[in-house]
């Protein structure tokens, strides 16, 4: 995994001379996901207090929202952060595969249940405005569901009528389920990031600027509107799709329910063993030993993992490591200036006078490209498991010994073991604990990150610096640390790049697509049937007065639909029970039916009540919006369209 972790730097690289390594958003994934949650959250909060919460009204004040500069354009931040999250989110989630960090299995499970959280909100957020897509997705959801034989297939159809008796209950928990599930988010994100010390909650405030600027102009250029009022006649054929969220409903096109449900299922499994998949590599750990421990804490903060606890051992407060938690960076020997701390096959270090001498002590990171000392250049090349696993103090002995001229650490840019290279950074810059000795001065010290194009000539320039510095006055050597990487944002292109990447996705938040193809002839039937009663029961009890005087009904008779084309041919004969166990409920109906035929009659007949039934003749249909078939008012009718 450490080439991939390479590679992946190197194409991020190319960001980095954009925003700098520091700024770089491909190394700050997570991070920038929480921060469009929070834009989401906050524009959410300010577009709700012009909401209104009735799904006959809901629809005109979101219009209304859109018609206010302001608040049109709270709406559109609200809806690009929320397509934003999930792309981040995902990019998150491949990093995080690419660099075989899928193992840490709280965060892993967490972040997949995270994931599909943001998903549901999403969802949920779109049944809020009431437009045709709402009407879609909630046609789709129930036609979803009610594969599951427990469920009312009616339910779809209710969402094709706009029957609000029946879907407003829907839009309700939609409206609860999108509050509800976005505080369950922070709770969820907590938990992911529980095991992990100092993780980055929030990107570098730079960051968050180009984001918010790049986000307020993609908002202005491309306004986001809402699809026609949900009409209660007609097929939503012509919606405007949002990928990032209806991804999964697009399936729902292409293929059966049932394999919709194979699908979602099969994917979710898949997700959750992840981490269970492939060996998990053998970790060498660190011993402490206790006796030269003086419990002074650093280890335990610095460890990127939470694995070292001070605890007390003997009567005595000591770091007591906790073996399950630790991954073998090795940042804790850095930490210690008592140097309690050692790792199983960390290099021995030449730090004392009478060593060999060398031009320059080097130090490459394990996830550093193999580095070879240039010919010509006197060096020892120590290689560690991380570059923050260098103790500082050592260093010290190296220099002031003249065991070495100087220092060469060579680290990652964006640090597998996420805090080694700040923490190194800061401790040579004497702003952390246990730091470099100032008396040390810091033209002897250089850092090369991972992805600097030309290693070798850095290598060979600093020793030839470092040989020409020899005889100079080093008391009065000043000068600031020497990083190789890239430093500096460009303030303009950073936003820039940020505007194109987001204005490319808006694009993709409301796509045109016709669900059902408008070349085709639709029929729908959706409708609820109370057949004859075939058997029925008197209620025997003691009390007279308690007995009922209308027979108990114990199960109906089963219906017959025949649909037959205007030339005589039979498109659909099927049989419908009340579904369930019990035999005396109304019989639901929901069929889509592609008709080649310009009309079709319907006939529905009871097959244990004779003569018992309902037809429809000469139904026209179109390749416009659909016939919808439904019963109302007791009679088959086709509704017209609007
Ligand atoms: C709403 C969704 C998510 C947000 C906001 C989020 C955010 C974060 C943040 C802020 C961190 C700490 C990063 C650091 O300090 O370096 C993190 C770590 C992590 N996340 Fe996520 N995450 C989300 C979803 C996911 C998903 C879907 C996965 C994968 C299935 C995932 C996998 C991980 C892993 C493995 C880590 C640990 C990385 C490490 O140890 O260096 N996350 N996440
Ligand atoms: S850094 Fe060293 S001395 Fe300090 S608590 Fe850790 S082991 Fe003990
Ligand atoms: S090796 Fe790394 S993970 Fe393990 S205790 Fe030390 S700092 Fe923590």
């Amino acid at each position: 995994m450490s080439s991939n972790h390479l590679k992946y730097q190197k194409i991020a690289a190319f960001f980095s001379r954009v925003y700098s390594s520091r700024l770089n958003p491909l190394y700050h994934l997570g991070d920038f996901a929480i921060f469009l949650f929070a834009v989401a959250s906050v524009t959410g909060i300010y577009i709700f207090l012009f909401y209104t919460i009735n799904p006959a009204h809901a629809y005109d004040s979101v219009q209304q929202i859109s018609a206010n500069p302001f608040n049109g354009l709270m709406r559109s931040m609200h809806r690009y952060s929320s397509d934003l999250l999930v792309v981040f989110v995902i990019l998150h989630l491949i990093h995080s595969l690419i660099i075989g960090k899928y193992k840490r299995l709280l965060s892993w499970i967490s972040g997949v249940i995270s994931f599909l959280v943001v998903v549901f909100i999403g969802v949920t957020g779109y049944i809020l405005v009431w437009d045709q897509k709402a009407k879609l997705i909630g046609f789709l959801t129930a036609k979803f569901i009610s594969a599951v034989p427990i469920f009312d297939p009616a339910i779809a159809g209710a969402f094709l009528l706009n029957n609000l008796d029946y879907v407003g209950g829907f839009f309700k928990v939609s409206l609860f389920g999108h509050i509800f599930f976005s505080v369950l988010t922070i709770i969820i994100l907590w938990i992911h990031v529980l095991r992990i010390e100092n993780p980055k909650i929030f990107p570098p405030r730079k960051l968050m600027i180009y984001g918010l600027l790049a986000l307020c102009v993609v908002c202005v250029l491309l306004p986001v509107k809402s699809d026609a009022r949900a009409e209660s006649t007609f097929i939503p054929y012509d919606t405007t799709f949002d990928w990032y969220y209806f991804f999964g409903y697009y399936f729902m096109k292409v293929l059966p329910v049932w394999a919709n449900w194979v699908l979602m299922l099969g994917s979710g499994l898949l997700l959750a063993i992840i981490p269970f998949m492939g060996k998990k590599k053998a970790v060498v750990k660190p011993q402490i030993d206790l006796d030269k421990c003086d419990a002074c804490n650093l280890c335990s903060y610095d460890c990127p993992y939470g694995a070292i606890d001070m605890l007390v051992k003997n009567n005595e407060i000591k770091a007591i490591l906790n073996p399950d938690n630790c991954v073998g960076c090795g940042i804790c020997i850095a930490s210690c200036k008592e140097h309690a701390i050692t790792l199983p096959g960390y290099p021995v270090l030449e730090t004392l006078p009478d060593a060999p001498k060398h031009t320059v002590a080097a130090f490459s990171c394990s996830y550093f490209p193999q580095v070879r000392m240039p010919e010509g250049v006197n060096a020892a090349h120590y290689k560690v498991p991380c570059i923050g696993s260098v103790n500082p103090k050592d260093l010290e002995k190296m220099i002031t010994g003249h065991v070495c001229e100087g220092v060469l650490l060579m680290g990652c840019e964006e640090c597998y073991f996420r805090l080694g290279k700040t923490w190194t950074l800061d401790r040579i810059t004497h702003k952390r604990p246990p730091m470099l000795s100032k008396k040390v001065p810091l033209s002897k010290v250089r850092f090369i990150t991972s992805v600097q194009p030309n290693v070798n000539a850095e290598i060979v320039a600093f020793a030839q610096e470092l040989s020409n510095n020899t005889a100079a006055n080093v008391h009065h050597d000043t000068a600031p640390l020497t990083v190789r990487d890239f430093l500096k944002p460009n303030h303009v292109i950073a936003v820039l790049l940020f505007t194109v990447f987001f204005g490319v996705l808006a694009l993709f938040s409301a796509t045109k697509l016709h669900f059902y193809p408008k070349n085709e002839q639709l029929l729908v039937l959706s409708f609820k049937y109370v057949s004859s009663p075939t058997v029925t029961t008197q209620l025997q009890t003691q009390e007279k007065h308690m007995q009922s005087p209308v027979p108990m009904v114990k199960s109906r008779s089963p219906i017959k639909l025949q649909i037959v084309g205007n030339s005589g041919k039979t498109l659909l004969v099927k049989e419908y029970s009340p579904r369930g166990l019990r035999k005396d409920i109304a019989i639901f109906v929901y069929e889509e039916l592609k008709v080649a035929e310009p009309s079709v009659n319907i006939h529905i007949t009871e097959t244990e009540a004779a003569g018992k039934g309902m037809q429809l003749l000469n139904v026209p249909l179109s390749t416009k919006d659909g016939v919808i078939v439904t019963i109302t008012d007791g009679q088959l009718k086709a509704l017209a369209n609007n």
